[in-house]
């Protein structure tokens, strides 16, 4: 095989959405980087390794900014505006700086009692469903970080059901005009609530960031608070939705590990890190583009807006850097995993995610003392495309 023929993931259907990790494991063992066709038509260059993976990261050749996507690349930016996520720099450490000012770590402590609140409020009325069966998705994953970044970005009576749609759309739908569609939803519904909170400004970031002046009078304009909210609006559930399902789904399906972090809760935040690193969110992060030729191994990768992405599932499965990666253990050290990213772009809600993620996860835990998986796992069915991985439903009983 040589490293220029294309390698269709799209065509490996069902098998490769359900259980990527030996797809990328294949191909590491091969080398580091591999043209791929992906759910989105286009062709792409794949990171995998973790070595080669981090260093992808950190590489100011590769740029986030859809304007030097190759003209041949058939999509067009999912965002509302620009954002830090979609710039390099150095308009990315401006709004970078301009948020991390206001999203402190003292606002999300400040959010853990309403954390522990929301999660207490789903699951009572989840232990009140008949039967003792329910969907983990539905009951607990999707609700809470949606109510969390809604109550963090001051986003009043939300249209839950219409957001989730949009959002699922935004991330995961192959149709680009359906894509595009939903975007525009999005943007006019902030375009209306930054209005609203410009009006009447209250305790709640969105206001924040509208007021927010670095020390040189810089601050975001109207575009860049629209593109700011969008991305902390869908980068801050979708992503914590999945770190749920996937970390309950490792445990209930590891018996022994579930047992040995219900003798020993102090493992919890351990256990949240290995959970991030077994089976984390983001399978592979938003596109890169090549501003430069870039070699990685024995391949260049041609300078003229190639679409690259890293492959952050294989990173974290890397034997060279975690020994026996197939193996899900509570009391691993996970640390130094890139399920956050890395480098200037590493997650800005990594805080916000890992609290949610222990709170539920614990509170879920010690309300279902044999809480079990109620499907067999090879039922599920998984999110399609390869930036957000999770399943669709989490299936789940207890003793009613
Ligand atoms: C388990 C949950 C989460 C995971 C796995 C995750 C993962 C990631 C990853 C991999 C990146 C880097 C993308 C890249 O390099 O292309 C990123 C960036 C980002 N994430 Fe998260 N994220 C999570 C939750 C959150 C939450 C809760 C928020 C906000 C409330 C958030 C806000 C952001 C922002 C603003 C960026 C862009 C940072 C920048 O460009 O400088 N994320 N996230």
């Amino acid at each position: 095989m040589t490293a220029t023929e294309v390698i269709d993931l799209v065509a490996m259907g069902e098998d490769f959405v359900r259980d990527p990790y030996p797809v990328y494991a294949a191909l590491r063992e091969r080398g580091p980087v591999h043209k791929v066709r992906i759910p989105e038509g286009a062709e792409a260059w794949l990171v995998v390794g973790y070595e080669a993976g981090r260093a992808a990261l950190v590489d100011p050749r590769l740029s986030k900014q859809w304007k030097n996507a190759s003209p041949a690349f058939p999509l067009s930016s999912p965002s509302a505006g620009p954002h830090m996520l979609n710039s390099d720099p150095p308009d990315h450490e401006r709004l970078r700086k301009l948020v991390v000012r206001e999203f402190t770590a003292r606002r999300i402590e400040q959010l853990a009692p309403r954390v522990r609140r929301i999660t207490d409020e789903l699951l009572d009325a989840m232990l009140a469903l008949p039967e003792g069966r329910a969907d983990l998705v539905e009951a607990l994953s999707f609700p809470l970080p949606i109510s969390v970044i809604c109550e963090l970005l001051g986003v009043p009576m939300l249209d839950r059901a219409a957001f989730r749609a949009w959002t699922a759309t935004v991330l995961t739908d192959p149709d680009p005009d359906a894509r595009r569609a939903a975007t525009g939803e999005v943007a006019a519904y902030l375009s209306e609530l930054l209005e609203r909170k410009r009006s009447a400004p209250g305790q709640d970031l969105m206001s924040a960031l509208i007021r927010t002046t670095d020390e040189d009078g810089d601050r975001l304009s109207a575009d860049e608070l629209l593109g700011t909210a969008w991305l902390l609006l869908v980068a801050g559930h979708e992503t914590t939705v999945n770190l749920i399902s996937n970390g309950v789904l490792a445990l209930l399906t590891h018996p022994d590990q579930l047992a040995a972090l219900r003798e020993d809760m102090t493992l919890m935040d351990n256990a949240v890190e290995e959970m991030l690193r077994y089976d984390g969110p983001v399978e592979t992060p938003t596109f890169r583009f090549t501003t430069e030729p870039v070699e990685i191994g024995t391949t260049v990768i041609p300078g003229d807006g190639e679409l690259v992405l890293v492959a952050l599932a294989d990173a974290n499965h890397d034997p060279a850097r975690f020994p026996d990666p197939g193996r899900f253990d509570v009391r691993r050290s996970a640390g130094g995993h890139v399920a956050f990213g890395h480098g200037i772009h590493y997650c800005l809600g990594a805080p916000l995610a890992r609290l949610e993620a222990r709170i539920a996860i614990g509170a879920l835990l010690g309300g279902c003392p044999d809480l079990a998986l109620d499907a067999h796992p090879a039922a599920l069915t998984w999110r399609h495309g390869m930036l957000i991985r999770g399943p669709r439903q989490l299936p789940i009983r207890w003793t009613f």
